[in-house]
C-alpha cells in the first residue's frame, strides 16, 4: 500500500506555502486531470496524481512592484527544476519510497521544456501525463495560477482523489493476480 497519501502531501506546511503561491485550485485540477489521463495511458495513478499536485511548487514570486512581469518570468524561470527538488525533498521527508520520489521528481522536472535548450524531448508516459494534465487546466495569461478555492473544499477534493487512487491501485493489484 501507499506509504504517503495525497492528503499527507497536501497538508504539509511546505506544500501549503508553495501551492498558495502558484495556485491550489490549479494544482488540484491538474491532479484530477492526471488521474484521468493515467487511466487512459495505463500509468500508475498514485505517481501521476502526486506529480501533478506538486508540479508547480517550484514557482517563485513573479511580482515586481505589485504586478506580474511575465516577460522576465519567461526569461528567468526555472520552476520545474526547483519544483522537482522541493518535491523530492518533501516526499522523502514524508517517507515516500525513494524510487517513487525519484519518478515523481523527474515528471515534475520535465513537465515543461521552457527552460531547456531547443530540441525534441522524449518523455516517458508518466512525464507526458503531467505535462498534458497541466495544459488541460491552463488559462490564457497564466490566469489558472490565480483561480481561488476554499480551504475546506480543497481538502475534500484531495481526500476524494485519495480514495479514487486507492480503489484504482486495488483494481491494478487484482488485475495482476488474475
Ligand atoms: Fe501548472
Amino acid at each position: 500500500m501507499r506509504r504517503v497519501t495525497l492528503t499527507d502531501i497536501f497538508l504539509h506546511p511546505i506544500t501549503q506555502k508553495y501551492l498558495k503561491r502558484s495556485g491550489v485550485a490549479h494544482a488540484i485540477a491538474t491532479a484530477y486531470h492526471a488521474y484521468r489521463l493515467a487511466l487512459q495511458y495505463g500509468v500508475n495513478v498514485d505517481l501521476a496524481t502526486k506529480a501533478a499536485l506538486l508540479h508547480d511548487i517550484g514557482h517563485y514570486e513573479w511580482y515586481s512592484n505589485g504586478t506580474w512581469d511575465y516577460e522576465t518570468y519567461k526569461q528567468n524561470d526555472i520552476h520545474a527544476i526547483k519544483g522537482a527538488e522541493r518535491a523530492h525533498k518533501l516526499l522523502i521527508r514524508l517517507g515516500e519510497h525513494p524510487q517513487h520520489a525519484k519518478e515523481i521528481a523527474l515528471a515534475i522536472l520535465l513537465h515543461t521544456d521552457s527552460y531547456l535548450p531547443e530540441g525534441e524531448l522524449k518523455r516517458k508516459p508518466l512525464q507526458t501525463i503531467v505535462k498534458l494534465a497541466d495544459e488541460a487546466d491552463e488559462e490564457p495569461g497564466g490566469k489558472h495560477h490565480y483561480r481561488q478555492i476554499d480551504d475546506e473544499l480543497a481538502l475534500k477534493k484531495i481526500q476524494q482523489l485519495d480514495r479514487m487512487v486507492e480503489q484504482q491501485l486495488q483494481r491494478d493489484a487484482l488485475d495482476q493476480i488474475s
